[in-house]
C-alpha cells in the first residue's frame, strides 16, 4: 500500500472512496444539504466505528464517500483517529475497494492526526496471512491517500512517520505470528541481521560459546533443554551528533516456543506460545524505524532468543544457576524462563553502557489477571523513567498501567539454597517477576512492561486483525524521538 498526501481540495480527490470522520451528533456542514436524505434517514448517528458507505457523493470525484463514525467530538484524540483510520480502511478494504482517501481538516487536520491516521491505516491494512495459499479472498489496497488541503511540508513529514512507524509495527507483528518452526533463535537473529543490514543499523549476534565464555548461565540454563542454539542479538543505532549522556537500552523477551520446559504447560492453548517472543519482536521492530526516524540518542536493543523445550538435556527444578551478574539461582519453574533470559540480557546491557534500560516481555499470566487485554502492566522504581514512559505510551495511543514494585514482595522470592528464586508463587505473580528483573537491572533507571495480556489479540477488533499487535513498537520510538535529558 503506497501512501501519499494530497494538499488540494478534498473535492478534486478521484478515488475508489472518500473516508469522512463523522462525530456523535453533528452532522458534518459540508454535507448537510448534499447528504440530507442520508442524515435525515437517522443512519448516521456518528458512533465510534459505524460506518455508512455513500455512492457517487455530490460534489466530489471520489466515487464513494465513507462516514466514518468518531464517537463524540469532544472525547476525540489522535489515538481515537488511528483507530477510525484503521476500521474503516478495513471497511473498504473488505468490499475489495483498492484505492481510498481519507479527509482531514480543521480540527483534526494537524500533523499528529495525520500521521496517526496513516498509522492506523497500515495497521489496519496488515492480515497475518503469509501461510494461506488460497489468495482468492485477498484483497489489497493499493494506494492510501490523506486529504489535507493546504498543510504544508510538516504534514508530509508526519505522513512519511506514521508510514515508517506504521510499517515498523507491522514487521514486528510478523515476526510473532511466524510458527516456532520457522522462526527459531537463529533465523530471529537472522532476521534482525537482515533489517539491520537494510536499514544501516550495527547487529552482533552472541551464541552459545560467547555465552559460555561471558558466564550467561541464566539463559543457558533455559536454552539447554532444546535443539535449537540460543541468540543474544544485540542491535545499535548511533546517531550522528549524541546530544547528552544518555543511552537508551530496549531489551525484548525472544521465547520462540514456551512450552514450559520440564514444568510443561497443558496442551490447551499452547500452540499460542510461539508469540512469547513479541517483546523481542517490538524492539527489532524499533529499530528499524529509528534508523529511519533518527533519535537523538544513542538505542542499543538486546533480543535474548531462546526455545524453552523439555529436552533430555533440559534444566531441572530444583537446578540452580549463575547468572552475568554473578547472582545465583534456584530454578523452581522453569516456565518461569522470560525472567532468567532477560536477567543475563539486563546484566549485559549495563556492561554495554545502556544508562536506561526498557524491557518488553510476554511476562505472566498473573498480568493477564490483573489487567486483562487493555493495558499493559508497567513496573519500575526510578519515578522519572515510568512517567516518560508512560507519557510516550499515551502519546502513541497504547495504554499502559502502572503496577506497585514494593520490597515487602521481595519476601516471596526468598531461596534456601541460591541468591533468590525464579517464582514468588501466586500472589502478586506478576509483581514479583518484575522485582525478580529488578535485581539484575539494579541501580540503574529501569522500566519492564508486562505485554502478556496486549501483544496477541484473540478476536479481531474493528481497526486490527486478529493474532499479532505489535505492541510497544510506537512507545518505544515515541520514548526515543522525544528524548530529552
Ligand atoms: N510466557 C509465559 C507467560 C504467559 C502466560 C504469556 C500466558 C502469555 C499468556 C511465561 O513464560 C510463563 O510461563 N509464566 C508463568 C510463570 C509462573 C510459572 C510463575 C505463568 O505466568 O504462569
Ligand atoms: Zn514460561
Ligand atoms: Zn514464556
Amino acid at each position: 500500500m503506497q501512501i501519499h498526501l494530497e494538499q488540494t481540495p478534498v473535492e478534486s480527490l478521484e478515488c475508489d472512496a472518500l473516508i469522512a470522520v463523522t462525530f456523535e451528533g453533528k452532522p458534518n456542514d459540508r454535507f448537510k444539504d448534499s447528504l440530507s436524505d442520508v442524515y435525515g434517514s437517522g443512519e448516521v448517528a456518528g458512533k465510534i466505528f459505524e460506518m455508512t458507505l455513500v455512492h457517487h457523493p455530490q460534489g466530489f470525484k471520489a466515487r464513494r464517500l465513507l462516514l466514518a463514525g468518531a464517537g463524540p467530538a469532544e472525547k476525540f484524540t489522535s489515538a481515537e483517529l488511528r483507530r477510525v483510520s484503521g476500521a474503516a480502511l478495513r471497511h473498504l478494504k473488505s468490499r475489495s475497494l483498492r484505492n481510498i482517501g481519507i479527509w482531514l481538516e480543521g480540527s483534526c487536520g494537524g500533523p499528529e492526526h495525520v500521521q496517526a491516521a496513516v498509522e492506523g491505516a497500515v495497521l489496519g491494512d496488515y492480515e497475518p496471512d503469509r501461510y494461506k495459499s488460497d489468495k482468492k479472498d485477498v484483497k489489497v489496497v493499493d494506494h492510501f491517500t490523506v486529504a489535507a488541503p493546504g498543510g504544508g511540508a510538516a504534514l508530509n513529514q508526519a505522513a512519511e512517520r506514521g508510514r515508517v512507524i506504521g510499517e515498523a509495527q507491522n514487521s514486528a507483528r510478523e515476526l510473532s505470528t511466524e510458527p516456532a518452526n520457522k522462526l527459531t533463535p537463529t533465523s530471529m537473529a537472522e532476521s534482525a541481521r537482515q533489517t539491520a543490514a537494510a536499514y544501516g543499523l550495527e547487529c552482533e549476534v552472541l551464541d552459545q560459546d560467547r555465552m559460555r565464555q561471558l558466564g550467561m548461565g541464566s539463559l543457558l540454563g533455559v536454552a539447554q533443554g532444546s535443539a535449537e542454539p540460543p541468540a543474544l542479538i544485540v542491535l545499535r543505532y548511533r546517531p550522528a551528533n549524541a546530544k547528552g549522556a544518555a543511552h537508551l537500552g530496549l531489551v525484548g523477551k525472544g521465547v520462540t516456543f514456551d512450552t514450559g520446559g520440564i514444568s510443561i504447560k497443558p496442551a490447551d492453548g499452547m500452540e499460542k506460545m510461539k508469540y512469547d517472543m513479541s517483546g523481542g519482536a517490538a524492539m527489532i521492530g524499533t529499530m528499524r524505524a529509528l534508523a529511519q526516524l533518527k533519535p537523538p540518542i544513542p538505542v542499543t536493543a538486546l533480543i535474548p532468543a531462546v526455545e524453552n523445550m523439555p529436552g533430555s538435556r533440559a534444566q531441572r527444578p530444583g537446578d540452580i544457576v549463575t547468572s552475568l551478574s554473578g547472582k545465583t539461582i534456584e530454578v523452581i519453574n522453569t516456565d518461569a524462563e522470560g525472567r532468567l533470559i532477560l536477567a543475563d540480557a539486563l546484566t549485559y546491557a549495563r556492561r554495554l553502557g545502556c544508562t536506561h534500560l526498557v524491557d518488553a516481555a510476554t511476562l505472566t499470566g498473573a498480568i493477564v489477571v490483573a489487567l486483562g487485554h487493555v493495558n499493559t502492566g508497567a513496573f519500575g522504581t526510578d519515578d522519572r523513567l515510568v512517567e516518560r514512559v508512560l507519557e510516550a505510551a499515551h502519546a502513541a495511543g497504547e495504554k499502559m498501567w502502572r503496577m506497585p514494585l514494593d520490597d515487602d514482595y521481595k519476601e516471596q522470592l526468598k531461596s534456601p539454597f541460591a541468591d533468590m528464586a525464579n517464582v514468588g508463587g501466586r500472589p502478586g505473580g506478576s509483581i514479583t517477576a518484575a522485582l525478580f528483573l529488578n535485581e539484575f537491572a539494579e541501580k540503574t533507571p529501569w522500566v519492564h512492561l508486562d505485554i502478556a495480556g496486549t501483544a496477541w489479540l484473540d478476536e479481531a477488533k474493528p481497526y486490527m486483525s486478529k493474532g499479532p499487535v505489535g505492541v510497544g513498537v510506537r512507545t518505544f520510538v515515541s520514548l526515543a524521538m522525544n528524548w530529552s535529558d
